[in-house]
């Protein structure tokens, strides 16, 4: 029996082409001693990928080989096993590639509940809770009254992290960049206010919004609301970098935000990446169950269908098009 695969064979010159990958059919492995193989049900897109693909060997984590598997975060059910650990039937997450079956010795590869549907996992429990629930409580470090300001609000690690924070007691806004996600961040997920930085007067909505300033800055984007955002900062504020989607296909970095106010305003900025902390998803995977279960965190998701949609759907999230985690259901 065969299954496909989509291998990279080229780098993005700046937006993701159909032709920089290769869809290849072969036999389903035999797994020896230590191994197992997983019938992959669903994959995780994110925009993390596009920096993935790019030959840069300084970041968080290497660039993905030419003629390689594409790396991708993924969803299955062990279908063959030589791994106790492992057994066939269970439920497994983890990054197989973007492929329909993989092969693997379980490193890096967890066991998920199989009551959940795949949807719930990717979008909540899996890489956008994780890192909003990393984010928001490790990085920003909340306290009831304050204002927060996030941007990509309306997407998955956005939307999470907005409800986190509203359901601590924070003033929430939420910048998002289409009337619809607007409406669905304060009519479905409670945001107390949501803002399009598309407006041409999306500063001033900004400065009524925040009558006191914004205390803490969860960045998803860079772009047009960065500089907006920065500026109401107030004294000791702090900003968590957990993702600048504007810029990864740019060839010339945008200025941004002058440094002078991170003296004025005391300002602490970091930035994170979740793979320095795959360590805890168990410890947050339970966390994050658990106020799924509670009815505290809401979800779309943006299901697209089969393995061969996946290259040209990654450019959904550049454009803005998905709304909600956008997932492919092989
Ligand atoms: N640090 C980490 O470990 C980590 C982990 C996961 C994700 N991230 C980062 O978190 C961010 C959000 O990821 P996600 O998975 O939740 O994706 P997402 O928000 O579900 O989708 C991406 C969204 O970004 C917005 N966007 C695209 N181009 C933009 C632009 N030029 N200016 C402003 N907004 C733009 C679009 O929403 P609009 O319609 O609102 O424009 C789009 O829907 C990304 O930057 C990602 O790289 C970081």
């Amino acid at each position: 029996m065969t299954y496909r695969q989509i291998k990279l064979i080229a780098r993005p010159e700046k937006e993701i082409t159909a032709d920089i990958f290769e869809i290849t059919t072969q036999e389903i492995p035999t797994p020896s001693e230590g191994e197992f193989v997983v019938k992959l049900s669903h994959l995780s897109l994110d925009p993390a990928m596009r920096g993935w693909m790019s030959p840069d060997t300084e970041s968080y984590i290497p660039p993905v080989e030419l003629g390689h598997v594409m790396r991708a975060s993924g969803i299955g059910e062990v279908v063959e096993s030589k791994n106790e650990s492992f057994p066939v039937g269970s439920r497994v997450m983890g990054l197989m590639g973007m492929t329909e079956y993989a092969l693997t010795d379980g490193k890096g590869i967890n066991l998920i509940p199989k009551e959940l549907p795949a949807e719930a996992i990717l979008s909540v429990i899996a890489l956008p809770g994780i890192t909003s629930y990393h984010g928001l409580f490790e990085v920003l470090k909340p306290e009831a009254g304050q204002t927060i300001a996030i941007t990509a609000a309306a997407g998955s690690v956005g939307s999470l992290v907005g409800q986190m924070a509203k359901n601590l007691g924070l003033t929430v806004v939420g910048v998002a960049g289409s009337e619809e996600k607007c409406q669905w961040l304060k009519d479905e997920l409670g945001f107390d206010h949501a803002l399009n930085y598309k407006d041409a007067d999306f500063a001033e909505q900004l400065t009524q919004a925040t009558p006191k300033g914004i205390d803490l800055y969860f960045e998803n984007t860079g772009g047009a609301a960065q500089t907006p955002i920065f500026e109401r900062m107030n004294a000791h504020g702090r900003i968590a970098v957990c993702g600048l989607i504007a810029e990864y296909q740019k060839e010339v970095p945008d200025l941004g935000p002058s440094w002078l106010n991170i003296i004025k305003k005391r300002l602490t900025i970091q930035g994170f990446t979740m793979p320095d902390h795959f360590h805890r998803i168990p410890e947050y995977g339970q966390v994050l169950g658990g106020m799924l279960m509670k009815g505290e965190l809401k979800y779309r998701a943006h299901v697209i269908k089969g393995l061969e949609s996946a290259p040209s759907g990654l450019n959904l999230l550049f454009d803005g098009k998905n709304t909600g985690k956008l997932i492919v259901e092989l």
